[in-house]
């Protein structure tokens, strides 16, 4: 696209509010005015689109994994997928770090899934999922996804023993998010999970050199933790696994 130019992206469900984007930012235009979709919060957060579906950037690092997928969108459904959520019961899913949403949302889609927890720590994060026609779902009144604002590591705390029955744990990396890889974490995870319950825990891709293991060390703490059954999904660049 030749700079300056823009080009339209989508419109939001209702029709009032349009989305253009310069190929770079993604800007939105309704009765009140218009608005580029970033923020720098202590943090600096976009939406930038890819393959017609926006992506988030925080500090430019990508909180979508899109390599080997069209968009986002088939990322998340792919790792929904794998969990296995059968298509019959009344199943809660965690969604720990809700980002824009499309993996909370993925799993919304689940027939069986009566209700998806999703948490977010950042309010810039919330305000641009707001803004995301794409995150819609993520706000819809009569849906079945609730947003808790406020640290999964925190918030985990809260939650009833064995409520859960499946986890999406779609963090930052560890160095940006150390709590959210902690003994103490996985442990209040575990206490979260039913029997039986299947997570899905993104950890990034995997070098074969002799540098750090990121796989092989979430693994551990998550088998220190009592979780089972791990295995690495290239693919996906995470990890399954279960309560027994
Ligand atoms: C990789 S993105 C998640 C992407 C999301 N799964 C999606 O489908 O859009 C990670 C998100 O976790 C949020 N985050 C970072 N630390 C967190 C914490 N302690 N608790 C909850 N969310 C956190 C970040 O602000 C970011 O939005």
């Amino acid at each position: 696209m030749a700079k300056g130019k823009r080009e339209f992206f989508c419109r939001s469900a209702d029709g009032s509010i349009t989305y253009t984007t310069d190929g770079n930012f993604l800007f939105a235009e309704s009765a009140g005015g218009e608005v580029r979709l970033d923020i720098f919060a202590g943090h600096y957060y976009k939406l930038r689109p890819y393959n017609g579906v926006p992506i988030l950037e925080v500090d430019g690092l990508r909180m979508q994994l899109v390599r080997d997928f069209e968009t986002p969108l088939d990322y998340s459904k792919e790792v929904v997928k794998g969990l296995g959520i059968p298509r019959e019961g009344q199943f809660t899913v965690l969604d720990t770090c809700m980002g824009l949403g499309y993996t909370a949302i993925a799993a919304s889609k689940s027939p069986a899934v009566r209700l998806v927890v999703t948490c977010e720590v950042s309010e810039a994060v919330i305000t641009l999922a707001q803004w995301n026609p794409f995150s819609e779902k993520l706000f819809a009144k009569d849906g079945n996804i609730l947003v808790m604002k406020g640290s999964a590591a925190e918030l985990i705390k809260g939650f009833e023993d064995n409520m859960f029955s499946f986890v999406i744990h779609d963090p930052p990396r560890i160095t940006h998010a150390p709590e959210l890889y902690s003994p103490a974490f996985y442990k209040e995870l575990y206490r979260a999970c039913k029997r039986g319950a299947r997570i899905f825990h993104y950890v990034g891709s995997v070098g074969k050199g002799k540098g750090r293991r990121i796989d092989r060390e979430v693994g551990k703490r998550l088998a220190d933790a009592g979780f089972a059954s791990i295995r690495y999904v290239p693919r996906l660049q995470g990890l399954y696994a279960k309560k027994h």
